[in-house]
């Protein structure tokens, strides 16, 4: 699985810490940046990161900024992306399951390290269920090509 990385300044220690995990995981991944803490757009990035998931270059996305939101929001918009905000794992867990998510977004200064841990491990670990949830995915991405 290879993954695509992508903070603003809010949620650079995080991606660091998400870095970290992904090693012991021994799991390929690209940070796309922000490099530091220095004031960014999280746009920027949630754009990019999701752009490479979107064209299937990468497998997975996660982004992290402040809220999760902004990113979220951004990464929504570009086509083939399904991202979810997640801060719980009941969340992680259903939209893996349910939403077949290929996004993850999570708020840097929302979550601690631990359940942010978490969080990760368990939407990296988690399938798509398929079944009735293919029609329901169906639609948004057929409402997503007619517009485009
Ligand atoms: C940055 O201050 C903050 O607005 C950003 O990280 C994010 O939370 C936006 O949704």
């Amino acid at each position: 699985m290879k993954i695509a990385l992508g903070s603003d300044h809010a949620g650079y220690e995080l991606k660091q810490q998400i870095k970290k995990i992904l090693d012991e995981l021994k799991l390929d991944y690209k940070d796309f940046g922000t490099e530091d803490e220095n004031s960014c757009d999280y746009s920027d990035y949630a754009i990019n990161v999701s752009e490479a998931v979107g064209k299937k270059e990468y497998d997975r996305g996660i982004l992290v900024c402040g809220t999760g939101i902004g990113m979220s929001i951004a990464a929504n918009k570009v086509s083939g992306v399904r991202a979810a905000l997640v801060e719980n794992l009941y969340s992680a867990k259903m939209t893996r399951e349910h939403n077949d998510s290929n996004v993850l977004c999570l708020g840097g200064r929302v979550i601690g390290p631990v359940i942010a841990e978490e969080i990760v491990k368990l939407w990296l670990g988690t399938d798509f269920i398929g079944g009735k949830h293919n029609r329901r995915i169906g639609k948004i991405m057929d409402y997503e090509n007619l517009n485009r």
